[in-house]
């Protein structure tokens, strides 16, 4: 019986089988318990013999159900960990991962560079009413400068009013002005609308906008500003930087600013050089303007300037066609867009 039990007990499988096996032996009617009983009809010198062996052979099968147990319940656990086993090293669907698209990337690294020189952000909406747009800019509904403003109009209000989509960010500086009074030193990035398409116009594009009001603040400061800005976001120390008279009607004096620059066919690059490129407007704000948006002029003066952000972007990184930065190919993400 004790080589039935043992051959049981080393042909088992599963832990469940063995416990059969251990309760067909040692359980309560187990052949090896029933055996025990059965010793009270038996002499009392018999009974000391079998006694003697039957304990041994309970301790023996005990011992082989006790092991068995152990290696059968390692077999299981590594069964299982074999069968639920991930893989870590696996990457996650790479083919479908995207990266930071440089105009979310320009937009950070210009708040960054500004944020620096104390400036906070500031946004408004995209759909404007047309004197944000461009009435408290003093550009009224005759003014010419409505026509360098390929000008998305909405459908005309009940009371002859009609909201644009904003041509420029420069409504922000509206907003801010009324609802915060000066003195402002604020950037302020977003979404702009002209109805225009073609290699260097797409009907939205991005600006980022600045303003800054206070009492004393003059041309000087709006040029080491912005001088100060082109050299830390092109990377540049001794960058040159041109400012030339230009026009906007809500900034006088205005300049447009030029950065230097090598041209050779249609490359180029940003340092000195003997060429330029345009690369944003800006200006004192006009007394208009603050009268407009209830600023004392007599009190308060500042400066202000706008630039494109695909503009900026494209010359930085050498993207060579504006409308691409819209097309959402993924190949052209990962070769120009950024790491999360
Ligand atoms: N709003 C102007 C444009 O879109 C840029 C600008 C902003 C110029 C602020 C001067 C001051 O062209």
């Amino acid at each position: 019986i004790k080589t039935e039990v043992l051959d049981a007990v080393a042909g088992a499988t599963d832990s469940k089988a063995l416990d059969d096996i251990r309760v067909n032996a040692l359980g309560k009617k187990g052949s090896i318990t029933s055996m025990m009983k059965n010793m009270k009809d038996l002499s009392p010198e018999e009974r000391k013999e079998t006694g003697q062996k039957l304990n041994m052979v309970k301790g023996e099968v005990a011992q082989a159900i006790e092991a068995r147990k152990t290696e059968l319940a390692d077999a299981e656990l590594n069964a299982r960990l074999m069968a639920e086993k991930i893989d870590v090293t696996l990457s996650t669907r790479p083919e479908q991962a995207g990266t930071i698209h440089p105009v979310s990337q320009t937009i950070d690294e210009a708040i960054a560079i500004f944020g620096e020189m104390g400036f906070t952000v500031a946004e408004g909406p995209n759909i404007e009413d047309d004197w944000r747009n461009f009435g408290a800019l003093n550009i009224g509904p005759e003014h010419p400068a409505r026509q360098d403003h390929d000008t998305f109009y909405l459908p005309r209000e009940q009371d002859g009013h009609r909201m644009v989509l904003r041509t420029h960010t420069s409504p922000v500086q509206i907003r801010s002005m009324q609802e915060k009074g000066a003195p402002i030193r604020i950037v302020c990035p977003g979404r702009t609308y002209r109805c225009d398409y073609d290699a260097t116009h797409t009907p939205m594009f991005h600006q980022i906008e600045g303003l800054v009001i206070d009492e004393k603040t003059h041309f000087g400061h709006l040029k080491g500003t912005l001088i100060d800005f082109c050299r830390a976001y092109f990377g540049v120390d001794e960058l040159p930087v041109r400012f030339r008279p230009s026009y906007f009607p809500f900034t006088e004096p205005s300049a447009e600013v030029d950065i230097g620059c090598t041209r050779e066919g249609g490359e180029f690059k940003i340092g000195a050089g003997d060429d330029w490129l345009e690369i944003l407007g800006c200006g004192m704000v006009h007394p208009k303007v603050l009268e407009n948006c209830g600023i004392d002029s007599t009190k308060y003066q500042g400066f202000a300037f706008g630039m494109g952000i695909e503009r900026i972007a494209m010359l930085k990184y050498g993207i060579p066609d504006l409308r691409t930065f819209y097309e959402s190919d993924l190949r052209w993400l990962r070769h120009y867009g950024f790491k999360a």
